[in-house]
């Protein structure tokens, strides 16, 4: 049912935890389940320097929030805000299609946490620019 790297991230979840202080911080809940997803970024020099993620959510919901967090670590915060929550549930070799919904949090989580950076950081008006790649929210919410 699950992908080997489905198994391996949640029984090896990387980067959980909370970031102090953290540049930008992003919760989302999934409207299918009722989950939430907290995602805390450090930025340096336009990049994501650090990343950590915790969720009150199911393993498929873990799997994805760590690879996400493997994803953008070290990327660029337009890099990052590119990544849709498809990407993340196929950099995983796909998910059960009826846990396809689990896959939202991640990445909706980590752009919240980049528009809360740079809201934070007196950029508001870049917001629109640097989400502009973005699917619409919950795209996939009905697979
Ligand atoms: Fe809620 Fe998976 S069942 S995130």
């Amino acid at each position: 049912m699950y992908t080997d790297l489905v198994m391996d991230h949640f029984s090896n979840p990387r980067n959980v935890g909370e970031i102090e202080d953290a540049d930008g911080v992003g919760q989302i809940g999934n409207p299918v389940c009722g989950d939430v997803m907290r995602i805390s970024i450090d930025v340096d020099d336009d990049r994501i320097a650090d990343v950590k993620f915790k969720t009150f959510g199911c393993g498929a919901a873990v799997a994805t929030s760590s690879m996400v967090t493997e994803m953008v670590k070290g990327q660029t915060l337009a890099a990052a805000a590119a990544i849709s929550n498809k990407a993340v549930a196929e950099a995983l070799g796909g998910l059960p299609p009826n846990k396809m919904h689990c896959s939202n949090l991640a990445a909706d989580a980590l752009h919240l946490a980049i528009q809360d950076y740079l809201i934070k950081a007196g950029r508001e008006a870049e917001v629109p620019q640097i989400l502009k790649a973005l699917p619409k929210a919950h795209e996939h919410s009905s697979l």
